[in-house]
């Protein structure tokens, strides 16, 4: 996710500017730039890589000295991290400077507008855009100019924009995409998250949808989609730095668990249109789609599991044969892989050795590459043929959240992509998958509202040693999820089973006061489910069953009964997964774990 920052006042800008975009740095991003204004003209700094890159850009050049200024850290959407793609964007006559966080939807038809209009592009970037919309509504009045070009716009904007004929004004805008206010004392300051204000000011307004601001260094006034003057509270900031980083929240995890509702919708906009499944960077026609005679999928840890998912899916929507392998396995394994296959690789960093040597091997083999990753530029998505991006935003948590659910989203939507291509749904089957799928960010936002029960629940059970996790079919892969999420942050022995396989020699295990969660999601196979559950309840075990919401009955069979909403039993993973990741996480806090640093794991796995 992009960081913004912005500073109107007496000070020179630069310094602060960079300052602030060190405290957004957790964010995670690819290259930074500011834009100040000096004198007649804007200096425009900017560069791929790290801050200090930056930082050294200005020791070697003369570091500007206006006090009118706004900065950036980008975290790729479109296009590759590039000195190029770096914010700030200006306008042909580049005495307009714009920054952005968010993704504009249409940029592509308006990208055609304005061409024909003759203006001149020098990035790939959606947010240039914004900059040359500016410039053709620009009438003497930057506000005016900045509500009409978001009227135009579609999609998700935090926007920071300047313009050498106001050297006084700093406007904002925002739609689904965050931006706060610093109010300081004859200087003011813009940002996309709270902690880039904090040692100059406790004082904020947090923007709304549809507000743009107006910030001098005495003033800020700000208006609604309408024009009307809004009158804010302003917002006592009572939270640490540390914990201003987080959003508030005590740890990454935590956080990253709660923004899987908007990870999820930001990973399905603009990919459904019209009752079909659009997938932009995905150049397989109807005639290679049904070209495929196998498809295989490579991944590791979570993304593994998010593949074992992805398999079921696609055999049933698609009907397309499907092996999923561990990549640390596939890349040795002498594949039968040729130019009739499809190779799905999963990461989400894309940096993965082991995953990145599969995609090598199995692209060498002549394979066609479809990678999900959730990281623009990456090593993966950079060696690819086709790519599906995870709109996740950053993942900073070791242990895996977010990432897998828009793993699993993009999995369906590919699933779904393949039937509608080979033709093997109709229209009405198609278009009741996408609306279900539609209506999952709220379904795990019901799960959510759970968090105390299951905090409880982990309370409970935290002294134990060992804990099981049991399911069948998208249950087992349900399963193996929420026991490596345990077993990775609590260092809780966590095994997950195939229901039915336990008494093929794991039922020796299961004894008096041992946890088993049961996954019980899937109709088809409900019934096998409670047998096994039985089996586990006959030996004295504590069963914490995962249901659909409505299925009173499964109760006689378990000592605690987490519900789910209702939902297509495809889609079942996506809620089922929720309270797991809840139960690993408050397991990890109640026995004092390093929640979003474990021992010995890396976020990034870039070794063999
Ligand atoms: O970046 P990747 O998706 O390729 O990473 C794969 C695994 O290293 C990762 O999912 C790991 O298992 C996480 N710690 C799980 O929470």
């Amino acid at each position: 996710m992009c960081g913004i920052v912005g500073y109107i006042g007496p000070q020179p800008a630069a310094p602060l500017l960079l300052r602030g975009l060190e405290k957004l740095e957790y964010r995670g991003y690819d290259s930074a730039g500011l834009a100040v204004r000096e004198d007649d003209k804007l200096r425009v700094i900017k560069t791929v890589g790290r801050l200090q890159d930056l930082r050294d850009i200005l020791e070697h050049t003369a570091a500007p000295r206006g006090t009118l200024g706004i900065g950036h850290t980008r975290w790729a959407t479109h296009g590759r991290p590039s000195d190029e793609n770096a914010h700030p964007h200006t306008d042909c006559s580049g005495r307009i400077a714009v920054v952005h966080n968010g993704i504009i939807e249409n940029y592509k038809e308006l990208r055609e507008w304005l061409v024909e209009d003759g203006h001149t592009f020098k990035s790939e970037t959606d947010t240039e855009t914004v900059a040359h919309l500016i410039e053709s509504f620009y009438e003497g009045d930057l506000v005016a100019a900045v509500r009409k070009t978001i009227k135009r716009l579609e999609g998700s904007y935090a926007l920071g924009v300047i313009h050498l004929d106001e050297p006084e004004v700093l406007v904002a805008a925002r739609q689904d995409s965050p931006l706060i206010v610093g109010l300081g004392e004859g200087e003011n300051f813009l940002a996309s998250d709270i902690p880039a204000v904090l040692e100059h000011t406790r004082k904020v307004y947090i923007l709304d949808d549809g507000e743009v601001a107006r910030l001098t260094a005495d003033k800020v006034e700000i208006i609604d989609a309408t024009g009307s003057p809004v009158d804010k509270d302003v917002f006592e900031v009572a939270w640490d730095p540390v914990m201003a980083e987080k959003g508030g929240y005590d740890h990454f995890m935590i956080k990253e668990i709660y923004e899987q509702p908007k990870a999820v919708r930001d990973t399905l906009k603009g990919r459904v249109a019209e009752g079909r499944v659009v997938l932009d960077d995905v150049d397989l026609d109807s005639e290679t789609a049904k070209k495929i005679k196998k498809i295989y999928i490579t991944a590791a840890g979570t993304a593994y599991h998010a593949g074992l998912v992805g398999k079921y899916v696609i055999e049933k929507l698609a009907r397309i044969p499907v092996e999923v392998d561990l990549s640390s396995e596939f890349r040795y394994r002498d594949l039968m892989i040729d130019e009739d296959c499809l190779t799905v690789v999963i990461s989400q960093s894309g940096e993965t050795a082991d995953t990145l040597a599969s995609l090598r091997e199995a692209k060498r083999r002549g394979s066609r590459i479809l990678a999900i990753t959730n990281v623009v530029g990456s090593s993966v998505s950079r060696e690819t043929h086709d790519v599906i991006y995870t709109w996740a935003g950053p993942e900073i948590a070791v242990a895996s959240t977010k990432a897998y659910l828009t793993q699993l989203v993009s999995l369906y939507l590919l699933a779904l992509y393949l039937a509608q291509e080979r033709g093997t749904i109709d229209q009405g089957q198609l278009k009741a998958y996408l609306d279900s799928l539609q209506e999952l960010p709220q379904g795990i936002q019901a799960v959510l509202d759970s968090e105390q029960t299951i905090a409880e629940l982990a309370q409970e059970f935290k002294e134990k040693e060992d804990i099981f996790f049991i399911g069948r079919g998208l249950d087992y892969a349900v399963a193996m999820e929420g026991s490596l999420k345990l077993k990775e942050i609590s260092y809780i022995h966590a095994e997950a089973y195939a229901a039915g396989e336990l008494k093929h020699g794991t039922l020796a295990l299961i004894v008096e006061g041992v946890p088993v969660f049961a996954l019980a999601t899937q109709t088809r196979l409900r019934d096998k489910m409670v047998s096994n559950m039985k089996e586990v309840k006959a030996r004295d075990a504590t069963i914490i069953t995962v249901a659909n919401r409505g299925d009173e009955s499964i109760k006689e069979a378990s000592d605690r009964v987490i519900y789910i909403p209702e939902t297509e039993e495809l889609f079942r993973p996506v809620l089922a997964v929720v309270p797991l990741q809840l139960f690993a996480y408050h397991a990890a806090l109640a026995r004092g774990c390093d929640v979003d640093k474990p021992r010995n794991l890396a976020k990034s796995v870039t070794v063999e």
